[in-house]
């Protein structure tokens, strides 16, 4: 871990200090097909405080980006069948519509996913910005100030703004993506793979980009990643999603050193080692994860676990509490530290 890791988590307040900014309770996101409704989040509970970055975390399919669209309610296709998302005094859930565009942009904002894909091409970078001001009701000339500011900070040049997205390049792209997110000052971000698309050199100055803007705008952040490896050094606290379910999640240490899920163990076997790379082969989980339309009963990850006994096909495991470190929680769920099926293992 970096130095700047370091601070960040002595700076921050943790579970046990403050109040939650964003509060997810018991929520359920499905989305309708032919063949039944699709389960991409189940049953998630979920707190993120003040000042933190939470990486979530888990194979392509999981959920990771539902999760993101639900707590902004831009889901496309499917609906929140259940549960809370508490974020002050409201439930992002039930709103109305009106509020919730109070709320998108200006308060919580999002980093989309394939982000070079989410500019219009067709449409000058200017435009995007003005389109911003307009969607919050600011004015574009005379609140044009908060884009000039904004692109400073992100070191893009005013003038630039004439052009189109393709006359950037792919870092350029995803610091203007960047920079609209921030336009308003929101309090929370939710990064959904800031940085997937890049190459590795450029992919290191975004995640150093997002540390830096995390401290000086005293954001929350939500760092959505398929790789552990990317949000081990800019995240204070990992949660890892596996088909629809949190299975493990506590302070990024404890996770990154001593994952106590057998999933999570295989994700970081999966963490290409920079320094041996040529002598390592990279072990990815075999099989797949669970159709999300009938998920098995039992324990989702067993047909993949190279430690399931027969019980984990049968018995669904609990999101339990193994311990706390660096005063966070670390919760699992995997049946070998329930006490009834310890000693079974
Ligand atoms: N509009 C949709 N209609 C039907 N199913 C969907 C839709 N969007 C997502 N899904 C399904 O919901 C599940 C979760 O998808 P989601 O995009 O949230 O996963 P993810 O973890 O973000 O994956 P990735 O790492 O590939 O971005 C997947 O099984 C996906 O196929
Ligand atoms: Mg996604």
């Amino acid at each position: 871990m970096t130095s700047s890791t370091h601070s960040s988590v002595n700076n921050l307040q943790t579970s046990e200090t403050s109040q939650p900014i964003l509060d997810i309770q018991s929520l359920v996101v499905e989305y309708p097909t032919k063949e039944g409704n699709i389960r991409a989040v189940d049953n998630v509970s979920l707190q993120i405080y003040p000042g933190e970055v939470l990486g979530l975390v888990g194979e392509s399919g999981c959920g990771k980006s539902t999760l993101g669209f639900a707590i902004l309610r831009l889901l496309k296709g499917g609906f929140i069948k259940q549960g809370a998302i508490q974020f002050n005094d409201k439930d992002l859930a039930t709103i109305s519509e009106e509020e919730m565009k109070s709320i998108r942009g200006s308060e919580i904002s999002m980093i989309f996913q394939a982000s070079q894909n989410a500019l219009n091409p067709l449409q000058r970078v200017r435009g995007h910005f003005i389109d911003t001001l307009k969607y919050n009701d600011l004015d574009p000339e005379k609140d044009f100030y908060r884009v000039e500011e904004t692109l400073e900070r992100l070191d893009i040049p005013l003038h630039r703004i004439q052009d189109y997205p393709f006359q950037f390049s792919g870092g350029m792209q995803q610091r203007i993506v960047i920079a609209l997110a921030l336009l308003l000052r929101p309090k929370v971000i939710i990064a959904d793979e800031p940085t997937t698309a890049l190459d590795v050199l450029v992919q290191a100055r975004i995640l150093q980009l997002l540390r830096e803007l995390k401290e000086e705008f005293d954001l929350t952040m939500i760092l959505i990643s398929h790789d552990l490896g990317v949000v081990a050094e800019t995240a204070n606290r990992i949660a890892i999603m596996y088909a629809g379910q949190i299975v493990e999640i506590g302070d990024a240490k404890t996770v990154f050193e001593n994952a106590a899920h057998p999933y999570t163990q295989g994700l970081l076997k999966a963490i290409p080692n920079i320094k041996e790379k040529e002598k390592k082969k990279m072990e990815a989980i075999p099989g797949t994860p669970p159709d999300l339309r009938n998920p098995p009963s039992g324990c989702r990850f067993a047909s993949r676990c190279p430690i399931a006994i027969k019980e984990c096909k049968i018995a669904a495991p609990m999101l339990l509490k193994i311990g706390t470190h660096h005063g966070q929680d670390h919760f699992v769920r995997c049946l070998q530290y329930e006490d009834e099926y310890k000693t079974k293992f």
